[in-house]
């Protein structure tokens, strides 16, 4: 059921049912999330079983505020902090060392945690409800509210279509991020970039002096974690990045008969086919990253078999899209 956000009762509702040990749906800037009581191991398995997600695939932990990290985390280095007091609230995670009693089933057991403090009003609201209760629930955790490996909502109608009417969604309107937060792992002495988001690479060594290294980069690699999985984010529809060039060609080369194709372009394409489903990719990274999952299902709506998407730049500020994009033409 979707129950509007701006009415206090609902975020009364939402709270008493993560005290409950029940699942809601949470809107946040960057996605909406299938949230749980983050300390409770039985409410949290229900987000594994909802989700289908395997079990060893750590959930990030939401918070009110930067205080509450003393719960979960156990140390904070320097440089984690700097990012902290820059980015939060907002679309950024920060991977700690974790409390040895906190959050256990929703960290699949590993020795660390993912924190986030979202600046969505909604999320807030809820999150400082939440700790309140008696007994509070001090952190939630929330995958982003779909099923695994596919595209994660947007919107409160995004996530009741996926999980149907039984499911309790607070609707706060339409992300405003609309991908999900950037992952900063903290626990090995320097940042390290797990997943890019609207905080960018620039803006996390602005913000601490020191350039996040890639996974990659990185002498054994971090756990596994479906947020970092190729092939992840895929609507129904073959993704494929081409240049606009590519693009025109092929139009040209398909002729009328390209109704069950959708192109996705920052450049102004020519088609000889009518039926050809066009759609233009903002020019600003930021309008870009908000629609873009939305996009991608409207366009599986449209029942088009093939999504042609001109390749983003290469520059920093679009890593985030370029990186979903990859993902969903990787499936
Ligand atoms: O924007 C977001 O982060 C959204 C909204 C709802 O807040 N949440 C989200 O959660 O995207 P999810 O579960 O879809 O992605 C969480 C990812 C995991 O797949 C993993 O990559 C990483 O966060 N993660 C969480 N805890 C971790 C840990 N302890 N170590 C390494 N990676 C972790
Ligand atoms: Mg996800």
């Amino acid at each position: 059921m979707i129950l509007d956000a701006s009415l206090k009762e609902s975020i009364t509702a939402g709270a008493r049912a993560l005290q409950e040990g029940r699942l809601l749906g949470m809107p946040t800037e960057t996605v909406y999330g299938l949230a749980a009581d983050a300390d409770n191991d039985a409410a949290v398995a229900r987000i594994f079983a909802a989700k289908g997600r395997p079990a060893n695939h750590p959930l990030i932990v939401h918070v009110a505020d930067a205080a509450s990290i003393q719960r979960y985390a156990k140390e904070v280095p320097v440089f984690a902090q700097q990012l902290i007091d820059a980015f939060w609230p907002g679309p950024l995670t920060v991977i700690l060392p974790r409390l040895p009693e906190a959050a256990k089933a929703s960290t699949g057991g590993q020795d660390s945690v993912g924190l986030r403090c979202p600046s969505h009003p909604v999320a807030h609201a809820l999150l400082l409800a939440c700790q309140r209760l008696d007994p509070p629930v001090w952190g939630v955790s929330a995958p982003s509210a779909n099923k695994f490996g596919r595209v994660s909502p947007t919107t409160a109608e995004h996530v009741a279509s996926e999980f149907g009417d039984d499911l309790l969604v607070l609707d706060g309107g339409a992300c405003e991020v609309g991908i999900e937060s950037t992952i900063v792992d903290c626990t090995r002495g320097a940042p390290v970039l797990l997943r890019p988001g609207a905080v960018t690479r620039e803006d996390i060594e602005r913000a601490c002096g020191m350039r996040p290294l890639s996974k990659e980069e990185m002498p054994e690699h971090t756990p596994r974690a479906s947020g970092t999985l190729l092939a992840h984010y895929a609507p129904s529809a073959k993704v494929r990045l081409m240049d606009a060039r590519q693009i025109q060609t092929a139009l040209e080369v398909l002729g009328k008969d390209a109704a069950h194709i959708a192109i996705y372009s920052r450049t102004r394409m020519l088609t000889p086919a009518r039926a050809v489903t066009l759609r233009r990719m903002p020019d600003d990274p930021n309008a870009a990253g908000q629609e873009l999952f939305a996009a991608l299902r409207d366009f599986d709506e449209a029942k088009v078999k093939l999504i042609w998407v001109e390749t983003p730049p290469e520059s920093g500020e679009w890593e985030g899209v370029r990186d979903r994009l990859q993902r969903a033409a990787a499936a």
